[in-house]
């Protein structure tokens, strides 16, 4: 390597490790999976050791990565929260391939041994007492208690510096507020642990989001990072999230001497300890316990990848002390994911909700990270081509993040077998209806290594598959809140012909609905005159009742969730005027990364960020498309027409003319309030106002309630008005506008 060429490996290291830091810590959307960013990182460790000149002193391996979210308060940890290093279990193929060099098959622990042995020579003895616990794979946070009650929550952020989301973590039930008195904890006791998500509890907010046509999360760790940086904490209190503890921070007023102690309190005071917890002294005994928890892991409720190893003596780890990122006393073993070979029996076609084809790859059950699989999502058809996939391989599959099962790669052809072609086994046509499909090409990947992705649609907008799941989203409470109407009677309608179409369901007979039989022709079970009348009151009061915004919803066009619909239902009145929308028209010419706020026909809208260039699109797309349009003849023909119950496409305050008793005026909200901010936000939006998430000189009023520091001193080196609730209660109420600032 000549001279520069570590150089500029190592800048480059840098700036790609820092990518995927934001990805993985701020957007919670990683791109590589834990072990290529472990790479990465490992790679830029020895070029570092390798060439000290070239070592950066802001490189991402001296410090704790990730930087706090934006529209969170900020606390500095009062001890940081540091991070753990990595001791990587080699795999067995990697075994297989040093063996064959050198003739000697290496412990696949070998990492363990020497973290193990440098414990001992760290400390001059041969018994080093350690515990070994469960890693869990979720979001770090720290719990502050002050004088018995929880003070604040806080993410790790980048460890010095973390988020304060005390309002999403108090939704989580095994979060004590208030530790009993009985329990004898100290003054301030910081508990320390993971916020993580059940595999159940994922797999059916999965669901939801599927239906409600949203994107769904790859692993539990995203959707636990995603929902809490969700910014209204009621939402967040929707989200199945769990808590356990596995170490202390700052303790004061009150002293937690051994692990032993710190159990004994965490039990007093109901919190969660992370378990199994195994005391070892030896590294046989280290051994045993790795391996006895790799084997047990996958029947904990949390995801697990991996073994802390811990020093239990404090003065054994002073002596052994910190690197600029972790203890040097603590390591996490990580076992590889779990990899079975399986035969592809067969390649299936799942018709989606909105007509994507998803090849579904048919295989021989295997039994992989604690579940026996039989069906991986093969995406599309890209992803089959590039993996060179055919039915009878013997394909690689493990779990990713544990859950979502996957195929990594062929391992072996099938003598003579064919590559699949998803086209041509489609030919042209969708499995289910054999209607007409679509090919879609779209961009995936980061700019540097974009490619290419194509992906069937189903574009028969009656398909009977469509049909069942769209109906679904159509009656579900969210949408037009038809009762009656599960997954069963939709597949039924479908089935026996009563409906085509979702608009269909105006139409049947209540006679008809009540006479369904829901079982077989020997074993009938008859839907029923209740049921059927149930139907029939709630789908007049959709016809009658139902907002724009819960139509657009139901009807389920891609990219239209239920934030996009209440934003579409804003700019526009009704079905007729979003069919021409003019702003729509405008957006969908918008290129990536080209503002809104900077279009002067756009400016004056504010368009949420849920109606992007996509969306817009999307929406004007599916009016123009056959289905829209017989959507919107069946909807005259019904006589149905909703309304936008919320229309206001310019706000107030860009509107001419004074008004309402906010117009104008831009407030920042900070601190604990006695409701959710996006609560308060809407009242002072609903007034005219305008919310806004940070000071700046442009704020007319900071509304603080308790907690909201450094906002508030922000304020007030503005001189920004810094006002309470109350007085936002009176600016509200009597004043017809707000009293002129002194
Ligand atoms: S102890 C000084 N124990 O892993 C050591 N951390 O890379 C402090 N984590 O985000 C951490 N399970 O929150 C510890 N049983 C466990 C853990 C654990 C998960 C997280 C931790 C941190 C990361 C460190």
């Amino acid at each position: 390597m000549s001279p520069e060429e570590p150089q500029t490996e190592i800048a480059r290291l840098i700036a790609e490790i820092e990518r995927h830091n934001r990805l993985y810590y701020d957007q919670a959307e990683p791109e590589i999976s834990d072990a290529e960013y472990d790479a990465l990182f490992r790679r830029l460790e020895s070029l570092e050791a390798e060439y000290p000149l070239f070592a950066d002193p802001n490189s991402p391996t001296r410090r704790v990565g990730g930087s706090p979210s934006e529209g969170f308060e900020q606390v500095r940890h009062p001890v940081p929260m540091l991070s753990i290093d990595d001791l990587f279990e080699i795999p067995a193929d990697e075994l297989d391939r040093r063996e064959a060099r050198t003739g000697r098959r290496p412990l696949k622990e070998r990492e363990l041994v020497e973290f193990y042995s440098r414990l001992q020579k760290g400390l001059g003895r041969e018994r080093v007492p350690v515990t070994i616990e469960p890693k869990i794979d979720g979001v770090a946070v720290s719990l502050v208690y002050r004088g018995g009650r929880l003070d604040y929550a806080a993410t790790r952020g980048d460890g010095r510096t973390g988020d304060v989301i005390t309002a999403n973590v108090r939704t989580i039930r095994s979060v004590p507020l208030s530790l009993p008195e009985s329990a004898g904890a100290p003054d301030t006791l910081e508990i320390r642990g993971e916020i993580f998500m059940t595999g159940a509890g994922f797999a059916k907010l999965n669901e939801e989001r599927d239906e409600a046509g949203l994107a769904t999360f790859a692993n539990p760790r995203n959707a636990t990072a995603g929902t809490l940086k969700m910014l209204d904490s009621r939402e967040v209190g929707k989200r199945p999230l769990d808590f356990i503890a596995h170490g202390m921070g700052l303790v004061e007023g009150g002293e937690i001497a051994t692990i032993t102690d710190f159990h004994a309190l965490l039990d007093r005071i109901g919190i969660r300890k992370n378990e199994p917890l195994v005391l070892a002294e030896t590294l046989e005994e280290v051994l045993a316990a790795v391996r006895r928890l790799d084997e047990v892991r996958h029947d904990l409720p949390h995801a697990t990848d991996g073994a802390v190893i811990k020093v239990i003596d404090r003065e054994a780890q002073e002596q052994l002390g910190y690197t600029s990122r972790a203890p040097r006393w603590a390591a996490a073993y990580k076992y590889p994911p779990e990899q079975k070979e399986t035969t592809l029996l067969d390649i299936t076609v799942q018709v989606g909700r909105t007509g994507k084809l998803t090849p579904v790859a048919e295989l021989a059950p295997v039994f992989v990270s604690g579940t026996t699989v039989r069906r991986a999502t093969l995406h599309n058809e890209s992803f089959i081509h590039e993996r060179g996939i055919g039915i009878g391989d013997v394909v690689l599959i493990q779990k990713a993040g544990e859950i979502i099962p996957e195929v990594i790669r062929v391992v072996s052809k099938k003598e003579g077998g064919e590559p699949y072609s998803l086209s041509a086994r489609l030919g042209g046509v969708c499995p289910v209806c054999a209607g007409p499909i679509e090919c879609r090409e779209t961009v995936s990947g980061s700019k540097a290594e974009s490619r290419g992705v194509t992906t069937h649609f189903c574009v028969n907008f009656e398909c009977a598959a469509q049909v069942a799941s769209r109906i679904r989203q159509f009656v579900s409470r969210k949408a037009l809140d038809i009762e009656g109407i599960g997954s069963i009677v939709a597949e039924k309608l479908v089935e026996r012909e009563l409906i085509r179409s979702p608009l269909d369901l105006f139409e049947i007979p209540g006679g008809t609905l009540a006479a369904l039989n829901l079982g077989t022709e020997e074993n009938p079970r008859i839907f029923g005159e209740k049921n059927a009348a149930k139907i029939v009151r709630t789908r007049e009061r959709a016809a009658k009742e139902m907002p724009l915004s819960r139509w657009l919803f139901a009807m389920g066009i891609s990219q239209v969730g239920e934030s996009a619909a209440r934003e579409l239902a804003r700019l526009h009145r009704n079905f007729g005027e979003l069919a021409r929308s003019g702003i729509l028209a405008e957006l969908r010419t918008l290129k990536t990364g080209e503002s809104k706020e900077k279009n002067p026909l756009l400016a004056p809208y504010e368009i949420a960020s849920e109606v992007g260039p996509v969306a817009a699109a999307s929406v004007l797309d599916f009016f123009q498309s056959p289905a829209g349009l017989a959507v919107l003849d069946r909807l005259a023909a019904l006589g149905i027409d909703p309304q936008s119950d919320h229309y206001a496409p310019i706000p107030a305050e860009n509107a001419a003319g004074p008004g309402k008793a906010l117009a104008g005026k831009t407030f920042v909200i900070t601190g604990t309030l006695s409701a959710a901010r996006d609560v308060i936000a809407a009242r002072i939006l609903e007034a005219g106002g305008k919310v806004s998430g940070s000071v700046s000189k442009n704020t007319d009023y900071l509304l603080a309630g308790e907690g909201g520091g450094s906002k508030r001193d922000k304020a007030l080196s503005l001189g920004v008005a810094v006002i309470d609730e109350a007085e936002l209660d009176a600016l509200l109420s009597g004043a017809s506008a707000p009293p002129e600032e002194s």
